[in-house]
């Protein structure tokens, strides 16, 4: 049984932030099962990296997702070498926002890229998958930390809870008006060893996946039909997770302050509560 019908040979698959980490891993084993591959990404070096590793009949486009100017580029170029899109991973994703007081530039640089760059991605390539009558995926990267919020980076946990609440409304769009024919899936990492955090440390914390175990994830769930692609890591099970995402929905419901995951008063609490 296929993954998903969109996932088939001589389809095009277009993955932003390709050149690295999690897209790179995704880019690969697309292009593994026969997919034609464009990636997308802003590092120049590393694209050149990745269309060695890709090799013949795919593409490395150089693209900066935050400009729409440069992903309406990306769009005709991939329609125009490849052909027509039936896989859209939108994941290209920088951190160090800071928190709410941090420099402004700080904020407009991660929501520029990992919320409007969905955005761009979305609005630039998903119409022509709705009008076509071909099956359509499209797969945006939020984190954990757009669901639970733990605080020090509030930029980067505002622009994920934004791709969660994006992809959200587009399930629900392309359902309306494709019967499902294009779905939409959230991916949610957990920890993962990348370029993102190799430039903090230089070798694999045992804690870490590696991106090859968050494609093989991703794919399971998609394969299951699942919107919400959970991945794990190995430090943090399924069952803690649960309980994290439980107890900041019950903050709201109890009336407790905002974040008490976090507060003196409630650490306990917290605690005796993720126990179970
Ligand atoms: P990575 O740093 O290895 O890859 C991200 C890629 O995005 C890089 O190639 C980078 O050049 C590219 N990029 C950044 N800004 C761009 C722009 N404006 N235009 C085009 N490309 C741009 O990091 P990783 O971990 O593979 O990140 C992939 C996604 O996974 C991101 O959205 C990240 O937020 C998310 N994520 C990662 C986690 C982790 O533990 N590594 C955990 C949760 C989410």
């Amino acid at each position: 049984m296929s993954i998903h019908p969109a996932i088939a040979p001589g389809n095009v698959a277009v993955i932003t932030g390709g050149a690295n980490g999690i897209g790179l891993a995704a880019a690969r084993r697309f292009a593994g099962m026969g997919l034609k591959v464009a990636v997308a990404d802003r590092d120049r070096d590393q694209l050149a990296l990745a269309r060695q590793a890709l090799g013949e009949g795919h593409l490395a486009i150089e693209t900066d997702v935050a400009d729409p100017a440069s992903v309406a580029a990306l769009a005709q170029q991939v329609a125009g070498q490849l052909g027509p899109v039936a896989v859209l991973m939108n994941n290209a994703g920088v951190g160090r926002g800071g928190d709410v007081l941090a420099p402004r530039e700080a904020w407009d640089r991660v929501l520029g890229v990992n919320l409007l760059g969905v955005l761009n991605g979305v609005q630039q390539f998903v119409p022509a998958m709705v009008e076509g009558d071909a099956p359509g995926l499209v797969i945006n990267t939020g984190s954990k930390q757009g669901i639970t919020q733990p605080p020090g980076d509030t930029a980067y946990n505002v622009s994920k809870a934004g791709v969660k609440a994006l992809t959200e409304g587009l399930a629900h769009t392309l359902r309306e008006q494709t019967g499902g024919r294009v779905s939409a899936h959230l991916l949610i990492p957990g920890f993962t060893y990348t370029g993102m955090i190799a430039r903090h440390l230089p070798q694999q914390p045992p804690a870490a996946w590696t991106p090859d175990q968050v494609v093989d994830t991703m794919l399971d769930g998609i394969a299951r039909g699942s919107f919400y692609l959970w991945c794990l890591d190995n430090e943090t099970s399924r069952e803690v997770d649960n309980r994290r995402v439980l107890w900041s929905a019950l903050d709201i419901v109890e009336d407790r302050p905002a974040l008490s995951r976090w507060h003196p008063d409630w650490k306990d609490a917290f605690a005796a509560y993720v126990k179970g």
